[in-house]
């Protein structure tokens, strides 16, 4: 049966939720599952922005046929070509055939790769930046936004309603509960994490072309923002743009620190917790603490972009840094993290070089700054490496 919402007059969500899948891109948990945000526009003309994952085949076209009323579909625009909203345009295709493909240049690139075996040329309408779409009342004009997240994104705006139809920027993991606009859930105890952690991780590495498009698209009047995934916007603007501009900018969020330890047999796991006590008898807030054996990375990188200062704690392994720890290393350099101060804090029992070498993955990202008083544990923490905890302690507090 259709599941629909209203988003304003003639303007449908008719996307859906996806509750079973354990990994988005088979990668990244969604413990709380994912939407897939699909939109309707009934006017003279009809149109749908984006479709939906193959998950939610059936649901989408039953809430697409429901919305239309027995009406044709006269365009399928399609604002992004990765599977996760474009894998209904065949089933579309089949359902009204007379319907209008409207992309980029890129876009119907990516589409043929994916769709070789489907003619779309006698459908396609090919827009270039500020090209408009009438549909009667509504009138569409498109904007190019490569890279947030994959080069064909363009977003769509709506000119009567003043809606940005947002692609994947303002999106977020998550399942939506009925509720799909934000003035009606709490969004700051129920989806800031999962959205930090879904930009982090997905759009991270783009933080310039995040930016280019937050200024390109900043002469709209917008009254609201409808993403392909999670909630609608529809007032607070100035929250989520504070977010993203910290975040495409990597500026972090909160002066506070993230311990990220590994740790085999819970002696550098100590030194964290001790580190932790520390800092918060000295009025630190926020801290938190991670066992990167224990926590996916997804969280752990989004927690980096949350606090200003990120200590790390591992044991040397087979002469180098455990690979648990060098695998996050490499993943904050994959995303482009900058301007953060870290702390160095290395174990082991013979032979440690895991700080060295820590700290020459962090010298390869922009503008980090490495605090001097590391922290070199033999085994276990002793009065002296207590020492150097306490000085460590103190550099995080000085340059908080
Ligand atoms: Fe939700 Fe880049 O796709």
């Amino acid at each position: 049966m259709f599941c629909t919402r209203k988003v304003s007059e003639n303007i449908h969500w008719v996307g859906g939720n996806d509750r079973r899948l354990e990994l988005f891109e088979n990668m990244f948990p969604i413990p709380n599952g994912v939407s897939y945000n699909s939109y309707a526009i009934v006017d003279e003309k009809t149109a749908v922005i984006d479709t939906v994952d193959s998950a939610i085949s059936e649901q989408f076209m039953e809430n697409v046929v429901h919305v239309l009323n027995g009406r044709e579909l006269d365009y399928l625009i399609v604002n992004h070509m990765e599977p996760d909203h474009c894998s209904n345009i065949m089933n579309i295709i089949q359902r009204f055939p007379n319907v209008k493909l409207v992309g980029n240049a890129k876009t119907f690139v990516f589409m043929k790769q994916f769709y070789n075996c489907c003619d779309i040329e006698n459908r396609t309408i090919v827009v270039k930046e500020g090209d408009t779409l009438e549909l009667g009342k509504h009138k569409l004009r498109f904007y190019l936004v490569p890279m947030v997240h994959w080069p064909e994104v363009m977003v769509t705006y709506e000119e009567s309603k003043n809606i940005l139809f947002s692609a994947d920027a303002f999106g977020s993991f998550g399942a939506l509960n009925g509720n799909i606009f934000n003035d009606e859930i709490d969004f700051d105890r129920d989806w800031l994490d999962e959205t930090r952690r879904y930009y982090c991780n997905i759009v991270g590495k783009y933080g310039v072309q995040v930016k280019t498009a937050i200024n390109k698209l900043s002469s709209l009047e917008i009254k609201m923002i409808c993403p392909l995934h999670g909630p609608i916007w529809r007032c607070d603007f100035a929250y989520i743009l504070d977010k993203y501009q910290h975040w495409s900018e990597y500026k972090p969020e909160e002066k506070s620190v993230v311990i990220m330890y590994a740790s085999m047999y819970g002696n550098t796991e100590n030194s964290a917790n001790v580190l932790a006590a520390k800092l918060a008898d000295e009025g630190v807030k926020n801290i938190k603490v991670y066992d990167i054996s224990k926590t996916h990375i997804s969280v752990l990188i989004a927690q980096a972009f949350r606090c200003s200062h990120i200590v790390l704690a591992a044991p040397t392994y087979n002469s180098a840094i455990y690979p648990l720890m060098h695998n996050l290393l490499h993943d904050m350099q994959q995303l482009n993290l900058q301007n953060r101060t870290f702390g160095i804090i290395e174990n082991g029992t013979w032979g440690l070089t895991a700080g060295k070498q820590m700290r020459e993955m962090i010298e390869k990202m922009k503008n980090m700054n490495i605090l001097e008083s590391s922290v070199s544990i033999k085994s276990s923490l002793n009065q002296d490496s207590m020492l150097n905890l306490e000085n460590l302690k103190q550099s995080i507090i000085d340059s908080l």
